[in-house]
């Protein structure tokens, strides 16, 4: 594939856009020349109980680290959601829901939105939920997700979604992490057809978490669950008996608004905080000029609210911008790899944006299953979580988008709080595998390892220069690890964990992780996770895992093993560490190739050298290089001749 491909920006897009080339340079210039004056004015689009005065008070300087947007404003995120839209919107459809099952859907309009979430905002208040409280929300993608997380914002509390897939052990964890006294789940979630036991799991949960009193039940499939007396509430019985008015809290701009834990290159995930003001502004703003939304149509993201995807732009810029948004509850392959198409076809989607390992697995179902839907109502596509290979762009743009639909590659991270690298359709001209240029406001740089920061077409380690309002601005709990993570490696500057190239027209090309996080069907991993699971069990001594290229996952998992002296090595255990895995962390930590290493390769101090590692999962075992400050260099042999990955 010639990177040198550009697909133009064709013209009709251009002329119906909110933003052309010229609109994008004339704007993107004076958002970094005058970022002040720029953001004053585009903070707007928010509707503030107070308005700001200030703006932006900022600095990556280790000993003073601070960011502030809109400082002295105040807000509330579901108002801005919800009650702004009454009087204009109020009986258009706020949330289209698609359930797993192709024979169920509904859509909720933004004036019975606006009831449900007033309604559990009351709920939660009767429950002494009060403004600051951690509120974990462990569901299914059921419309009550959204309702619990928008209640949450309407009373000032401050929710952590958990993914539904993970662990009893991940989600207790994190509801340990941030004092978390209550949590709402669901019986069970509904996933191509199988159930997933969220009740259970969180039962599981709870009893290791002792200040955590409260558990509010969403009945979602019937199936029979324990209630504990005075601990667990159905959802329904509580709502029955709830108001439907009440007035949204009085926020200040950097009130928190939500945690969402994520996975670091060490120690346990990390509570990402995001607070009000700031994000809402960039959710609301990137949505609408990357996905070029018009009022009235239909957008789908098809991400899990378990992730910032999910936040941000299935839940908070859809609706601040009057959004129809569609929710799925189900996978891409159920009853069929069609079900995204049809779906497309059934609500006459118009905007789609999904992941690369998605694409990548329905690519290789083979055309058919996409040609036999029309697909006709579809105008712009979008791409996110990791990179997306130019065969897999492709495809997209010529089998999903009869080459009439551009294609929005978007980098950005649960930290960024929303898209920072992108292409606008209206403006950018599109290389297949290029997140192209940054949005407004950003400052993508590149530096070389000794921080130096590269100028050109080069490569390096992508850091961004300065402050976006959507920014994370903690971690919960733990702000010098804040420090440490981000603004640490390359003073003052935000380093991302990515490494990128950036070529001749000045396009970005993320090339992945460059630090210990892998990425796996756009799923953020730790591999320090990963080896903390393995060697938990009891026959495990050691072990280090390293991702390795995937054709459908982007990457996987791949650990390498010593077992206790006397412990056999049997493809039974094997089958085993990858089920001790899954019930430690979740399925999506599974490792897809486990290799024996009576020893690993270790430097003379007693580091593992990862490198190598890393290498011989990748199947490039004739590239190892310098092995010569090995304290063993025949355990690398051991390792090549004994590889898992010969592809
Ligand atoms: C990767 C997801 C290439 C990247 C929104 C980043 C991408 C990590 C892209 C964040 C993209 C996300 N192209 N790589 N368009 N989007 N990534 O926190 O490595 O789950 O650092 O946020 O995903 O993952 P996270």
């Amino acid at each position: 594939m010639s990177e040198e491909m550009v697909i133009a920006v064709p013209e009709a897009v251009a002329r119906a856009a909110h933003i052309d080339r010229a609109k994008y340079q004339a704007m993107y210039a004076r958002s970094v020349s005058d970022p002040e004056g720029f953001w004053a004015e585009h903070g707007k689009r928010i509707d503030w109980i107070k308005p700001y005065s200030k703006i932006k008070e900022v600095s990556y300087d280790a000993e003073d680290l601070h960011i502030r947007w809109f400082h002295d404003g105040t807000l509330n995120a579901s108002a801005n959601c919800l009650d702004r839209h009454l009087a204009t919107r109020g009986d258009q459809t706020a949330i289209l829901w698609e359930g797993d099952d192709p024979n169920e859907s509904k859509a909720i309009t933004y004036r019975e939105l606006h009831a449900e979430v007033s309604k559990f905002a009351n709920v939660l208040k009767a429950l002494g939920v009060e403004k600051g409280d951690r509120v974990t929300i462990y569901l299914p993608m059921i419309p009550e997700a959204a309702v619990a997380m928008l209640a949450c914002a309407r009373v000032g509390a401050i929710h952590s979604v958990v993914f539904g897939g993970f662990s009893p052990d991940s989600l207790a964890n994190r509801i340990q992490d941030c004092d978390s006294t209550i949590v709402i789940t669901a019986d069970e979630g509904l996933r191509g057809g199988r159930k997933v036991p969220l009740k259970k799991n969180a039962d599981a949960a709870l009893a290791s978490c002792p200040s955590c009193k409260t558990c509010v039940v969403v009945r979602r499939t019937g199936g029979a669950v324990e209630m504990k007396d005075g601990r667990d509430h159905w959802y329904h019985d509580l709502m029955l008996a709830a108001s439907a008015d009440c007035p949204p809290a009085e926020m200040r701009a950097e009130d928190p608004l939500f945690i969402l834990y994520t996975s670091g290159s060490t120690g346990k995930p990390k509570g990402v905080l995001h607070t009000t003001g700031g994000y809402m502004v960039y959710a609301s703003m990137t949505h609408e000029y990357v996905f070029d939304y018009k009022p009235g149509e239909v957008y789908w993201c098809t991400a899990d609210v378990g992730w910032v995807t999910g936040h941000t732009y299935i839940l908070y810029g859809p609706l601040a911008n009057g959004a129809i948004t569609l929710m799925f509850e189900g996978v891409p392959n159920y009853p069929d790899a069609s079900r995204f198409w049809q779906v497309v076809d059934k609500h006459d989607v118009n905007i789609f944006y999904t992941a690369p390992t998605a694409i990548r697995a329905l690519m290789r179902e083979g055309e058919e299953l996409v040609k036999k839907t029309s697909r006709k109502s579809l105008r712009l596509l979008g791409s996110v979580g990791e990179p997306i290979n130019p065969e897999a762009w492709l495809w997209y743009h010529r089998v999903v988008g009869d080459e009439r639909c551009p294609i929005v590659d978007t980098w950005w991270q649960t930290e960024t709080g929303g898209i920072l690298i992108t292409p606008l359709p209206g403006a950018t001209d599109l290389k297949p595998g290029s997140a192209t240029l940054p949005f407004f406001g950003v400052k993508p740089m590149l530096v070389d390892n000794d921080g130096n920061v590269l100028e050109g077409a080069t490569e390096g380690n992508l850091c961004i220069a300065d402050s976006w309002p959507g920014q994370m601005r903690t971690v919960y709990g733990d702000h010098d690890r804040f420090i440490q993570t981000y603004f640490s490696t390359f003073k003052g500057r935000y380093f991302t964990g990515d490494g990128c190239r950036r070529d001749a027209d000045g396009y970005y090309w993320i090339t992945g992780r460059v630090d210990d996080v892998i990425n796996v069907s756009g799923h953020r991993m730790g591999t320090a996770e990963v080896e903390s699971a393995l060697v938990a069990h009891s026959k495990v001594a050691e072990a280090a895992v390293v991702g390795y290229p995937h054709d459908i996952k982007g990457q996987g998992i791949y650990a390498y093993v010593t077992l206790n002296v006397g412990e056999e090595p049997t493809e039974e255990l094997r089958k085993e560490l990858v089920q001790w895995v899954r019930r430690e962390i979740g399925p999506i930590a599974s490792p897809d190739l486990i290799q024996w290493a009576p020893a690993l390769p270790k430097t003379r101090s007693g580091k593992i050298m990862r490198r190598i590692l890393r290498k011989i999962a990748a199947n490039e075992h004739d590239q190892l290089g310098d092995t010569s400050t090995l304290a063993d260099p025949a355990v690398v042999d051991d390792l090549v001749g004994n590889r898992m990955n010969r592809a």
